[in-house]
This record gives structure tokens, C-alpha cells and sequence, in this order.
């Protein structure tokens, strides 16, 4: 069991030293800051690169040290700290794995911030189709033979990019497949585990890609661990991508200055996760069946479990998810996303020692529904995944398109036409028309069907005027 949090304790030392600051950061450990005294009293935690802090890019002290532990609780050769989330993590590992003008396959609904990496690099992605997931009603993992059919296709790609487990808690089965065969052919895998990062805590927990071998994973520690956001965790245990580049990108991508209290709750995360025991996990899931058998009394209300125990998804019968969210907002009930069948909840990581109000939780949600009752139903459609080929490649190269005009038409007639507009419903921010894409009608039905559930977009459009950005013809 480690019982250190080396960059913690570091922090704590230096505050002790009641030092006197002549260095940046300007609040000068908030005395001016006017903002209210519990953070003003925080930022005498808001420490920069001091004697004893260590140096983030070049560490040798506390922060090596604590990303050594860190390696060691998820099973890396080396792991590293990220203080610009999963985002930095996404594109330090393409940028570490690619080059301009090489392939890279990739699963079609990826978090932005992959796409925005393969723009960057100049990679050219072949993506990949996730199948359908009934029971939640979204697109989830990519299928092996789907994986197996890329790879022969395309058998110069570089690595390939899978995200897992999806946004909505499920996970894979074929996972550990996938990565054996993509080593059969020397390609890396590289995975954003951005929603996997407690998976270590407990072996009942869905495993992480590190323990199938993924040479890759970046988790936002920030989701489901004590981080503050934008903490996420960077592994590395790979033979096929060199650890040193990752790192290069890593110093060129993130800042010159990171958030000390950012690295210190990573510090705290690890240790959370490490000292997880079992009585904690048993009691979380007993508290957690209580919860769900409290919510299946109330009429209407239907709760879809996932393999992620930490999700759970809500729905009304007869009501869209954006309806059920807007009730619970006004119980003061933040979930973290709606979308048209449901919402989805995020359940605490909780400890024995922890209180959390399930009871009262669960008669707000009662009120809300009977609020919800009353009002008129907007009854989702029967939703199906987009059609989709299996594997498919962009009709304009990036470099290319990026030097074309763009032009702002109707959506409505659109068809056929080159994306140079991303469109992204978000949450839960997978990418419905990706620039480069030509437009289909499968693509606009669907687009169509998250604007008449009052989903927002996010993306370069403007589909309150009705307007997308394609490409001057
Ligand atoms: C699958 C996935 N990857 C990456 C990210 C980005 O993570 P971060 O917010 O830590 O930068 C998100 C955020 O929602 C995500 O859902």
C-alpha cells in the first residue's frame, strides 16, 4: 500500500515555510485576489516551479517520484501527470505516433479532440464503425472484424485509436482481441480511456486497456477520480512507440506553468485509487442497488445499468432525455448529459466513510417526474446508427480542403456536398459530420432528428440559421 503522496507532501512543506513571494503567480498566494475567501485561501496552495516543487517538464524530485508511483498503481513503464486533460494526452500520443501523409485508423466516433490531433499531424484517417449498443441506445466499440478487415486494407497505418470504454459506460469484450492482433502486425494501439480512469480501483470494475496491453491510454482523472478538472493521467507500456516522443509532445503541448493544485489532486487520485479496498467497493455497489431499486418505484421512470457501474442512465417513458434534464435541473439535480432518450448520471467513487444523500436524491427526482408528467411528451424517435460503411476515408484530404473557400448554405441542400464545418452534438461530443466528409442523407436525417430534441451543437455552423459550412463548389 503507498502511503505517500510525495508531491502533496512537498506542497505542504513549502506552505508551511509561511515563505515570502517574489515570483510569479501574481495573486501573491491570494492576498490580492477579490474573489471569495475559500478560494482566495486556496491560492496560497497555487504554487509554481519553487525550490522543493520540482520542475514539471524535467522532473527529479516530488513530481517524478510521484509519477513513479503513479506507473506503478496502473501497471505502466512510465505514466505522467496531464494538467491539460485528456485532451493534451489525445494529441501528445497521435502526435508521438504519426507523421503528415501517414495512416492512422480510427474509430468513427472519437472525442474531438482526436480529430483535432489527426488535423494538426496531417495524418490521414481511416475510420472505423463502432457497432450499436441496444441497451443504451448509442454507438459504442468497434467490432474485431471490423479491426481485422482495416488492417488488411490498410496494412501501412501507423497505430490505431480506439476510445473505451464509451462515454455511456460500456465496455468491450473484444478489446484484448483487437490489441493482440494489431501487435501480430507491430501496429500500437493507442486508447482514450478518458472515462476508465477509477477502473483500477477494483478488479470488478471493467479492466483498463493497460492490462489488455494497449501501448497507450490516456484517462481523465478529472471524471471519475478526486481531480480537479482538467487532470488526466498519460501511460505508457508500449515497445512499438518510443516514450521519449510522447514526453516531447507532452513539453511542447502543455503549459510552462502548471496548476500545482492540479498536480497535487492527481498526486491525491493515484493514492485514492491505490488505497480503494474492497469493503469500500462492496458498500459502493450495495448503496448504489439500494439507489436503483428506490428509482425503480417511481412509475414511468426506467434505469438502464451498464458494464461501468459508476453510470447510469435514466429515462421517461414517453419523454425525451433533454425534457427529463431540464426537470431535474430545476430540483438542482446536474446530471452529466441529456440526449433524446435519457440522461446520463455519474455515481461517486465513494469510499466507506462517505455520505452521499441517496434518499433525498431520490425524492427529487420523484418531484420532477410528476412535474415532467404534466407536461406535453415529446416522444423520442426509434433511433438506429448512422449508415455507415465499415471503413471509410475522408473525400478531401485536410491539407487541401483547408486551402479551398467555404461557403454558408442551407443544411437542406446540402447533399453530396464537401463538410468543411464540423458538427458535433454535444454532450456527448462525437462528431456527426466531420470536415472533409462528403454530406449524406443519413447524416442530415439524423442531424435534423437532434435538432428537433433541442440538442446543442457544437462545431463551426450555424444551425440556428439552418446554415452549414461546406465547401465552395
Ligand atoms: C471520450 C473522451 N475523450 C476525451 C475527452 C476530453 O477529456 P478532457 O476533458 O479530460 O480533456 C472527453 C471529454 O468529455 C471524452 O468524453
Amino acid at each position: 500500500m503507498q502511503e505517500k503522496r510525495p508531491l502533496v507532501e512537498a506542497m505542504e512543506k513549502f506552505h508551511k515555510q509561511k515563505s515570502i513571494s517574489f515570483h510569479v503567480p501574481g495573486h501573491k498566494n491570494g492576498l490580492l485576489s477579490n474573489l471569495p475567501n475559500a478560494i482566495k485561501k486556496t491560492m496560497e496552495y497555487d504554487l509554481t516551479e519553487l525550490k522543493g516543487l520540482d520542475d514539471y517538464h524535467h522532473p527529479e524530485e516530488a513530481i517524478k517520484e510521484a509519477e513513479q508511483l503513479l506507473a506503478m498503481v496502473y501497471g505502466a513503464q512510465k505514466s505522467f501527470f496531464l494538467v491539460n486533460g485528456t485532451t493534451v494526452g489525445n494529441l501528445s500520443m497521435i502526435y508521438a505516433a504519426c507523421q503528415f501523409g501517414e495512416q492512422i485508423i480510427v474509430q468513427r466516433n472519437a472525442h474531438k479532440s482526436i480529430f483535432h490531433a489527426i488535423e494538426l499531424v496531417g495524418a490521414e484517417p481511416i475510420f472505423v464503425s463502432p457497432e450499436w449498443d441496444e441497451r443504451t441506445k448509442t454507438a459504442s466499440y468497434v467490432a474485431f472484424e471490423v479491426i481485422q478487415k482495416a488492417l488488411a486494407e490498410y496494412p501501412q497505418a501507423k497505430a490505431i485509436v480506439l476510445t473505451y470504454p464509451s462515454y455511456y459506460g460500456v465496455s468491450s469484450l473484444q478489446l484484448e482481441s483487437i490489441i493482440n492482433l494489431c501487435h501480430a502486425h507491430n501496429i500500437p494501439v493507442l486508447v482514450d480511456e478518458a472515462h476508465g480512469a477509477h477502473f483500477r480501483a477494483n478488479k470488478d470494475f471493467p479492466k483498463s486497456s493497460l492490462i489488455y496491453g494497449a501501448d497507450i491510454v490516456v484517462q481523465s482523472a478529472h471524471k471519475t477520480l478526486p481531480a480537479l478538472t482538467m487532470g488526466s493521467f498519460l501511460h505508457v507500456n508500449s515497445n512499438l512507440i518510443d516514450t521519449s516522443r510522447v514526453n516531447k509532445y507532452l513539453r511542447m503541448l502543455q503549459s510552462s506553468s502548471p496548476s500545482y493544485l492540479l498536480l497535487a489532486s492527481l498526486d491525491d487520485s493515484r493514492s485514492y485509487v491505490e488505497r480503494y479496498n474492497e469493503i469500500d467497493f462492496k458498500q459502493l455497489i450495495y448503496r448504489r442497488k439500494l439507489f436503483i431499486e428506490a428509482l425503480e418505484t417511481i412509475p414511468q421512470l426506467e434505469i438502464v445499468q451498464v458494464d461501468d457501474p459508476l453510470k447510469l442512465l435514466i429515462r421517461m417513458e414517453k419523454y425525451s432525455g433533454f425534457q427529463l434534464q431540464k426537470v431535474l435541473e430545476q430540483q438542482n439535480i446536474y446530471v452529466e448529459l441529456a440526449d433524446t432518450y435519457q440522461v446520463l448520471m455519474i455515481l461517486p467513487l465513494l469510499k466507506v466513510e462517505h455520505e452521499y444523500p441517496f434518499a433525498e436524491i431520490r425524492k427529487r427526482i420523484k418531484h420532477a417526474v410528476d412535474i415532467l408528467r404534466k407536461e406535453v411528451p415529446i416522444i423520442p424517435n426509434d433511433a438506429q446508427l448512422i449508415k455507415q460503411k465499415s471503413i471509410s476515408t475522408l473525400h478531401m484530404n485536410i491539407s487541401l480542403l483547408n486551402e479551398k473557400q467555404g461557403e454558408w448554405i442551407p443544411y437542406a441542400r446540402s447533399l453530396g456536398r464537401i463538410a468543411k464545418g464540423m458538427i458535433i452534438p454535444y454532450p456527448p461530443g462525437i462528431p456527426l459530420i466531420l470536415v472533409g466528409e462528403k454530406i449524406t442523407i443519413a447524416m442530415l436525417t439524423e442531424l435534423e432528428e437532434w435538432m428537433e430534441k433541442g440538442a446543442l451543437f457544437q462545431g463551426q455552423h450555424r444551425l440556428d440559421e439552418k446554415l452549414i459550412y461546406v465547401v465552395e463548389e
